[in-house]
């Protein structure tokens, strides 16, 4: 057999391996402009939600607690996102005009959760435990460390991971959760946490 390409076919090849370096190039920007691949870290991650529910609001300008809504976070590993029952408690009257209320009215006469798209997401292989780092954490907001948070200070405990959260108009990843993030604050003197590998992972 002859192994030697003509330099016909050479030029084909060459020709095709082009044409697929650049709809490789174009489908990865298409897929990373629509948000379907997400580089290494999702600082600023920020999905659009199925109603542009805002923090801004009912934190900033209305002040409301974050345990209102995330009941889980003192308790639980995870903080959890709220139904719409507690939505209900303001909104069956609280501007029902409104073209979003009128959508969540609608989905709960029909029992129908609104799926809202997650923002921050860990690989299954890290443990994180919110209740433990609102204990531990809460103390530095405080000089008086033996009563329950105030919310003033759980919402500043939430700030040191999740960013000035009253200001955000639609919810955004702040830090990068790496490793890095996690571990350089378990190292500070004041957080007494450990540091082992065992520690984050199974
Ligand atoms: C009136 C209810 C309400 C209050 C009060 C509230 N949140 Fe939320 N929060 C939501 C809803 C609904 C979502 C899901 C939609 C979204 O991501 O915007 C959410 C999402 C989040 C997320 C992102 C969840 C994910 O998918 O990763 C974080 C973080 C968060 N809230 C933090 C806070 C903090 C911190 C406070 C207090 C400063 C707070 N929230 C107060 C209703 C509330
Ligand atoms: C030490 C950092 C840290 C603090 C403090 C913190 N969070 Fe989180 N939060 C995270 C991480 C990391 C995730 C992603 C967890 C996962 O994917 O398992 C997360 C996820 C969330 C989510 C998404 C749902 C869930 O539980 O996975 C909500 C809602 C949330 N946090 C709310 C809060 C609220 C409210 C507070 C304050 C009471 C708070 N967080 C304090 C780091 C923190
Ligand atoms: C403690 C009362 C209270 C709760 C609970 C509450 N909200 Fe609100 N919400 C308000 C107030 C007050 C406003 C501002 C109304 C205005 O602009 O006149 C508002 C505004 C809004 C708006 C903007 C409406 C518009 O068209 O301007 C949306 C969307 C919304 N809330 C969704 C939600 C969702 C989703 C939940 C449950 C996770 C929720 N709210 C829970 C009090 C509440
Ligand atoms: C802002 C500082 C801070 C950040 C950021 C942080 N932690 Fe922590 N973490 C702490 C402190 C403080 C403790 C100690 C809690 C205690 O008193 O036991 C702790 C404890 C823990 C524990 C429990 C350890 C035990 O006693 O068994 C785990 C698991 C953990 N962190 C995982 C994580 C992971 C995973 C991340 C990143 C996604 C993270 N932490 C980010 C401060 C932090
Ligand atoms: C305080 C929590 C924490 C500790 C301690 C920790 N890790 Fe991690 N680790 C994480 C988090 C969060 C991630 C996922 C984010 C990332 O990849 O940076 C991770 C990811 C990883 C990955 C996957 C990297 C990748 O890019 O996919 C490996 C491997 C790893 N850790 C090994 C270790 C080893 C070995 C140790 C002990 C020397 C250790 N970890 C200690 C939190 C921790």
């Amino acid at each position: 057999m002859n192994h030697k390409l003509s330099s016909r076919n050479k030029k084909a090849i060459a020709a095709l391996f082009f044409f697929f370096v650049l709809f490789s190039l174009a489908l990865f920007v298409f897929l990373l402009s629509t948000n379907k691949i997400r580089l290494a870290y999702n600082n600023d991650y920020q999905p659009d939600q199925p109603i542009p529910f805002s923090h801004a609001i009912h934190v900033g300008q209305y002040q409301m607690d974050c345990r209102y809504c995330h009941t889980a976070v003192e308790e639980g590993r995870h903080a959890g996102v709220p139904s719409l029952d507690i939505c209900m408690n303001c909104h069956l009257t609280v501007k029902p005009d409104s073209p979003y209320i009128q959508k969540l009215v609608e989905a709960y006469g029909n029992n129908q959760p609104i799926v809202w798209e997650k923002v921050h997401l860990l690989p299954d292989f890290v443990k994180f435990n919110h209740s433990l780092h609102i204990k531990a954490l809460s103390g530095r907001f405080s000089q008086t460390s033996h009563l329950p948070p105030s919310g003033d200070q759980v919402r500043k405990t939430c700030t040191t991971c999740h960013g000035k959260v009253e200001n955000m108009k639609i919810m955004y990843q702040h830090e990068s959760l790496s490793m890095g993030w996690c571990v350089q604050c378990h190292r500070k003197e004041e957080s007494k946490a450990p540091i082992d590998c065992s520690t984050c992972h199974y």
